[in-house]
């Protein structure tokens, strides 16, 4: 199976089997109530060195969002890129509402008018005059207005600002909706080898999708660490409902996640892989669509996670021991 690089689905886009995921880089960000939404500090110049060591490394796709970091994500990755911006393919998203003057995110907002502001400050922040591939953020929108923006999305393909866009949903029913749309060529969802997804990789199958893999480390549960102190700026420190695999009262790694992926480790670390490096070769073997995007801090996790391109996926029969010491 062909591992270094995958194609978008139906717009034949061409991106390295890996993408970078580029939330963590925004650093410290937060709710109006104080829950933080970043993972704590980040050097930015350390940032700026990991981005251009997975370029020479082959890495082409890079995911981000203007609310990670209300817009330093964007900033810091466009700095990064330079003027080998044409030589990647950038995938931002849309749709959350954010006050860089202090760091908070404010709302949401379904508007087409918003979604052309949002745009337009998205190429700004980036250093570039089109996006490669344009998502829609707010993972539950109401389906009329989310086929209204879908519509809008055709006509930024149209002006040359957009060549390709997806939502950010769980819902294969969303993601269905979106897919009527020409340009739609994949769709941003969460699945790792602790949470698999086969109604919406069948969808994909089905409508020519590439699945793009959200916390394909199950934010750093599968890498093998176990984060017993983690800072207070930190999600993962006092997570929300929808954050699994941490314990609420800002423990850190739950022992039962953790005794799942040690369960896991010997397949995980199989021809002189680390772990985090197993994770990711368990979604390649998953499906030929999917194309992980893992966050990374450093540039040891930046090379850590470029190196797995090289050992490539898992066997099926892997797959299917995974899938017995799991009970599925
Ligand atoms: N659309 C959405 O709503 C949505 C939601 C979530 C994520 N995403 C996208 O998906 C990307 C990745 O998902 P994620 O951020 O949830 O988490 P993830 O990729 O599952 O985990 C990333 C974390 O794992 C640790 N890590 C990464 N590489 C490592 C390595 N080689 N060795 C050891 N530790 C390593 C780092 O954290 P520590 O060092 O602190 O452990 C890193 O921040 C995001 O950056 C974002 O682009 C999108």
């Amino acid at each position: 199976m062909e591992t270094t690089s995958r194609t978008l689905g139906r717009s034949g886009i061409e991106v390295s089997a890996l993408g970078f995921g580029c939330w963590a880089i925004g650093g410290e960000w937060q709710a109006a109530d104080g829950q933080p939404l970043g993972w704590g500090k980040v050097d930015d110049e350390e940032t700026v060195r990991a981005v251009r060591r997975a370029l020479d490394l082959g890495v082409t796709f890079f995911d981000t969002a203007d609310v990670y970091g209300t817009g330093h994500s964007e900033e810091v990755l466009g700095r990064a890129l330079g003027k080998r911006r044409d030589q990647v393919v950038l995938a931002t998203k849309w749709g959350n509402v954010f006050d860089p003057d202090t760091r908070t995110l404010t709302g949401a907002d379904d508007s087409p008018e918003y979604a052309r502001r949002a745009l337009t400050a998205s190429l700004r922040r980036l250093g570039t005059d089109y996006v490669d591939l344009y998502q829609l953020h707010l993972s539950d929108a109401e389906p009329e207005k989310a086929a209204q923006l879908r519509d809008l999305c055709e006509e930024f393909v149209k002006e040359g600002l957009v060549r390709a866009y997806a939502w950010s949903t769980d819902d294969p029913a969303r993601a269905a909706l979106f897919a009527e749309g020409e340009h739609c060529a994949a769709v941003q969802h969460a699945l790792n080898v602790l949470q698999d997804a086969p109604d919406m990789l069948a969808l994909c199958e089905r409508l020519d999708l590439a699945s793009i893999n959200r916390s394909p480390l199950a934010m750093g549960l599968l890498t093998g660490k176990r984060h017993t102190s983690l800072e207070a700026g930190d999600i993962r420190s006092k997570p929300p409902a929808w954050l699994q695999g941490f314990g609420g009262d800002g423990s850190g790694s739950d022992p039962e996640w953790v005794g799942r992926v040690e369960a896991l480790r010997d397949i995980l670390t199989s021809d002189c892989r680390t772990p985090a490096q197993g994770a990711l070769a368990w979604l390649w073997a998953r499906s030929p669509r999917t194309v992980p995007i893992p966050g990374f801090r450093s540039v040891a996790q930046a090379e850590d996670n470029a190196g797995a391109i090289a050992k490539g996926p898992l066997t099926a029969e892997q797959l299917a021991e995974i899938d017995r010491l799991l009970g599925r």
